[in-house]
């Protein structure tokens, strides 16, 4: 079992050489515990795998996995680049020091308002209809805008339904077969398509639907080129690469990734005469899913029909397990090397039947007052955690070098309620 594991001589589960329980001590549960060094090995390890193979790429880090302003921090300093795609995420990566042109907006279903805000940013917009395109042209002067396209290359792949972003049933992008047409209206109304994109999915370890998206979005961007004299400054294959969240799966060999998708982009690009566009990828789950830790206690035994284990957070917190019944690897944290001996469903503190965050998991006997490590819960869990049922969301720690500190303070009961009002006619 990989899953990068580490358990001290207390039989304590520990993150970033820091002790589990001893943070639960310190700060309470549940608590969100981020290594600082997993997210900077993370992004060099995937930088490393592509720039040998093609110098001028660059990482677009895909902030709707987490958008932390110290995680934010951290990637600004490894020199990532932002996929954001709403202008919240605009907003914050500005306000976390990436400037401008380290921004690329992809945006689906944008209001004039929202265009406006972008535009004003000068961060450069992905457009992912004609609709939205049209609007822009009314805008902004488009002599000179650079703009590019998210296009849906009929390749989709991902954990779930829901996080597959290419193929018939997607909402996402253009149609391939009207790539031409729409870079060429752009050219009409004026402005300067210097980009193509597409995302096919989330949460991808094969690496073959990659390979056939890389091949797709290459002979789309080639036909692009030469039908609509378009001379491509970059070429965005979005993001997805997986990461294993159950003991048993694969990793995503990513030398051999990097290796193996830019020999098809060089190929490509020879193949059609593109010249050497910057290569773009958006990991996110690939840079901080595996950075965290979601602590939490067990606070309930029940013996029921099944037998339960309750504990202090729901699917508030995360929401993973309840929205796509996905895996996330858990161990109880003071008996980490203890033998597993019972089958257990670990039941949130939300009040829906759906809350659980596993069934049927084997683990040592587990007693109220233990605390159980959720593993994997970087990407996707606090940025998608809500107050349903009125709970306050938890606090955030970040270690460095076996120190821990607050990124995120815990919400209050004020918190929950704060810019409700109460009309005058209905006051006390
Ligand atoms: N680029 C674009 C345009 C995207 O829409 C996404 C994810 C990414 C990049 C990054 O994908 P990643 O490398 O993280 O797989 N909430 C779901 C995942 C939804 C992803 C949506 N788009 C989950 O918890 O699995």
């Amino acid at each position: 079992m990989d899953l990068n594991l580490k358990i001290n001589e207390k039989n304590h589960v520990e993150i970033g050489g820091t002790d589990t329980i001893e943070l639960t001590e310190k700060y309470g549960t549940p608590l969100y515990v981020v290594d600082e060094e997993r997210i900077r090995n993370n992004y060099k390890r995937v930088f490393n795998a592509f720039t040998k193979h093609y110098p001028d790429f660059k990482i677009f880090y895909a902030c709707k996995a987490n958008t932390n302003l110290a995680i934010m921090r951290i990637l600004e300093e490894l020199g990532s680049c932002i996929d954001a795609v709403s202008p919240g995420e605009v907003y914050i990566s500005l306000k976390t020091g990436f400037s401008p042109d380290r921004i690329l907006f992809t945006g689906n279903n944008v209001t004039n308002e929202e265009l406006k805000y972008i535009d004003e940013t000068g961060v450069r917009i992905n457009i992912d209809s004609v609709s939205q395109l049209k609007k822009l042209a009314k805008m902004v002067v488009p002599e000179g805008y650079k703009v590019s396209f998210r296009i849906n290359p009929m390749v989709g792949a991902g954990h779930h339904k829901h996080v597959i972003t290419g193929g018939k049933m997607s909402k996402f992008g253009i149609k391939e077969n009207e790539a031409v047409e729409v870079y060429k209206t752009a050219k009409n109304l004026g402005f300067d398509p210097v980009g193509i994109h597409t995302h096919i999915g989330s949460g991808i370890l094969d690496p073959e639907p990659f390979k056939l998206a890389t091949n797709t979005l290459m002979d789309i961007a080639g036909i692009v080129a030469s039908e609509a004299d378009i001379d491509f400054e970059f070429i965005d294959f979005g993001g997805g690469l997986g990461i294993p969240y159950e003991p048993e799966e694969n990793i995503l060999a990513i030398d051999e990734f990097g290796e193996e998708i830019t020999r098809i982009f060089k190929s490509k690009l020879n193949e059609y005469g593109m010249g050497k566009p910057s290569m773009y990828i958006e990991p996110g789950r690939y840079i901080v899913g595996d950075v965290s830790y979601l602590l939490t206690t067990v606070n309930t035994i029940k013996n029921s029909y099944r037998k339960f284990i309750g504990v202090d957070c729901g699917f508030n917190t995360l929401l993973r397990p309840a929205m796509y019944e996905s895996y996330h690897h858990i161990i109880v944290a003071n008996k980490a090397k203890d033998k597993a001996t019972e089958k257990v469903d670990i039941a949130g503190n939300v009040c829906e039947s759906g809350d659980l965050f596993g069934r049927d998991r084997l683990l040592p006997k587990v007693e109220e007052g233990d605390t159980l490590a959720i593993m994997n819960t970087g990407a996707y869990a606090f940025s998608m955690a809500s107050q349903y049922n009125s709970r306050p969301r938890p606090r955030e720690v970040l270690i460095k070098n076996g120190n821990s500190e607050i990124i995120r303070e815990k919400e209050t009961y004020e918190d929950l309620f704060r810019n409700q009002i109460i009309p005058k006619r209905l006051e006390q």
